[in-house]
This record gives structure tokens, sequence and C-alpha cells, in this order.
């Protein structure tokens, strides 16, 4: 049996492969390598979200059995391949929830305060003193905030915009009961502070484009933790550039980790490095999370994290 993963954990994969099955060739790099060329013996992977898992994956890794993505997305994995290749597919919903949800706050909260810009001033040595009308951010209290996407992490950041006392709307194609259900586009028209916690699928590529983005409040934050291409990157650019919105907040990119030019010299713009889950908690449950779904497919049995393939 051989069992790769394509980076360090934060948990000792040997151990726990090599109790569960002794003999077992366990093969976990030190940093970040990617998926080996040779995989034609393997089978299981853990992988990490930019690790495409496609038909020619499976196709040179013909007894694979199971993929743990250690990540809740997985636009990086070809559902219907591995449905094909009879292959499944394990993620790490709930255990990241709070975490994302955390930083998409703080990333509403940075923009709507211009934390980034005030660091970026103290850092600099010009900074004269307290002035009165010096870095004028917005208060998101008593504002309206939409949710796009209101799965586990869309629920978490609603809950945490109405401790601020705010009040939440969203957008999703399944009905939440005790949230209030707007259109897409009504939510983009009238929300203060936007965040957006949809998965990357057709429909949602580009959720953010020029034609909402002229429809948003001047007044409003845009907030990204989902993934990169949910948002009109050069639209969003030009809206920040000519003022059409407050600001904006990323942790994901279109084409990461290489990033826009424009978006560095972007006005309001706070900038994270994909880090929505990038906690020691988050992180360790989500590696154990994979370990677990390897275990439980090479045993036989189906993992609680077990993908479903809609097709
Ligand atoms: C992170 O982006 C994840 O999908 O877990």
């Amino acid at each position: 049996m051989r069992v790769v993963s394509t980076s360090s954990l934060p948990i000792d994969l040997v151990a726990q492969i090599g109790a569960a099955f002794p003999g077992a060739r366990v093969e976990v790099p030190a940093g970040h390598t990617g998926l080996p060329a040779d995989l034609a013996d393997a089978d299981a992977v853990i992988c990490l979200l930019h690790d495409r898992i496609d038909a020619a994956l499976f196709a040179r890794a013909p007894h694979l059995r199971v993929v743990a993505n250690c990540a809740v997305g997985i636009d990086n994995i070809d559902l219907a391949a591995a449905v094909a290749a009879g292959c499944a597919i394990a993620n790490t919903p709930d255990v990241l929830t709070e975490a994302t949800a955390e930083l998409a706050f703080v990333l509403a909260l940075a923009v709507a305060r211009r934390v980034g810009e005030g660091e970026r001033l103290v850092r600099s040595g010009a900074w004269t003193g307290w002035a009165l009308d010096q870095l004028l951010g917005v208060s998101l209290t008593g504002k309206l905030a939409g949710i796009v996407g209101m799965g586990r992490i869309g629920q978490a950041m609603a809950r945490r915009c109405r401790s601020f006392g705010m009040t939440v709307v969203y957008a999703d194609p399944h009905e939440v009961t005790r949230w209030e259900r707007r259109s897409l586009d009504d939510l983009f028209a009238t929300a203060d502070l936007i965040s957006l916690h949809c998965p990357l699928t057709d429909e949602t590529r580009h959720v953010v484009d020029r034609r909402r983005l002229a429809r948003c409040r001047s007044s409003a934050i845009l907030v990204n933790t989902a993934r990169g291409a949910c948002v009109d990157e050069a639209a969003l650019c030009d809206a920040l550039e000519a003022g059409r919105l407050f600001g904006a907040g990323l942790d994901v990119y279109q084409g990461e980790p290489r990033i826009s030019p424009r978006l560095l010299e972007c006005p309001r713009l706070v900038l994270a490095p994909h880090i929505g889950s990038a906690t020691t908690e988050a992180r360790t449950q989500m590696a154990q999370l994979c370990a677990d779904a390897v275990i439980a497919v090479l045993s036989g049995r189906t993992p609680s994290n077990l993908v479903r393939s809609r097709g």
C-alpha cells in the first residue's frame, strides 16, 4: 500500500497510516512538492488546493482509491473524472468554518477602519500625529451585510455580522431558514458589506462583475475569502480607482500566488495571502480529517467527509 502526501502536514501521517496498515509506504515531503510524477502504485493521495486532480492524474494513478483535499473548496478537483476513475474524494468541511469567518470579519473591519493604510503610514515614518480627520473609515454597526453563499462559513460570518448589530441578508440557490434571502442583484445594490462565501463553480465565476459593481453603494465594502475567480479583478480595480466602492478585502486571487500588479496599486484594498483557515487549530484538524478519510477508504469504510458528486 502506498500513501502520498503532496505536502508536509501538522500531524504524524507516517505513524497513523503505519498503525492502521503495517508495512504501508507513506511519503510526506518537507514543504509542498506537488504531485510526484510516479503515482502508478499509489492507493491514496493527500493534496492541497493548488494540486490539480483531473483525468490525466487518474490515468497515471490507476490504483488510486481516495484523494483527500486538505481544503474545503474542491474547484481543483474534476469530480466527474474522479467518479469515472472510481476514486473517492474527501475534503475538510466544518473544522475551518470559524477560522475562515474570523478572517472574513477581520478583512471587513480592516477595510472599514482603514487599518492597512494606517499601518503603512506608521511604518513609513510619515505620521505626524493625531488629527480629527485622519483616515476616516465607516462603521459596520447598524449596517446591512450581504452574504453571498450561505453555507457553513457564510452562516458563521452572518453570526459575526449580527453580533456587530448588522442586519443580514443572503443570496444562495438554497433557502436557509432564519435568514432573509435576496436576489444577487438586489444584495449587491443594497448591502453595505458584501462577503463572498460561495464555492467556485460555473455559476459563481465572476459573480462580482462589472455590472454588479456598478450597482453597489459607493460606501460598500467587498470581502472575498472564497476563491479569486469569483471576482472580476479588473472590474474591481476600476471600481476602486473610480471610488465606486468604499474598499475591498481580498484573501484569494485569480491565478494566485501571482497577484495582478493593478491590485497592488489599488486604493482602499486590504490584501491577505490566502490565510482564511490558517490557524494552528484549523490546519491540524484539516490534516487529521484527511488522514481519517484515507484510513477509512482504505479500510473499506465511508469517511464522514466524503464529497458526493452532484452529477
Ligand atoms: C481554502 O481556501 C479552502 O478551501 O479550504
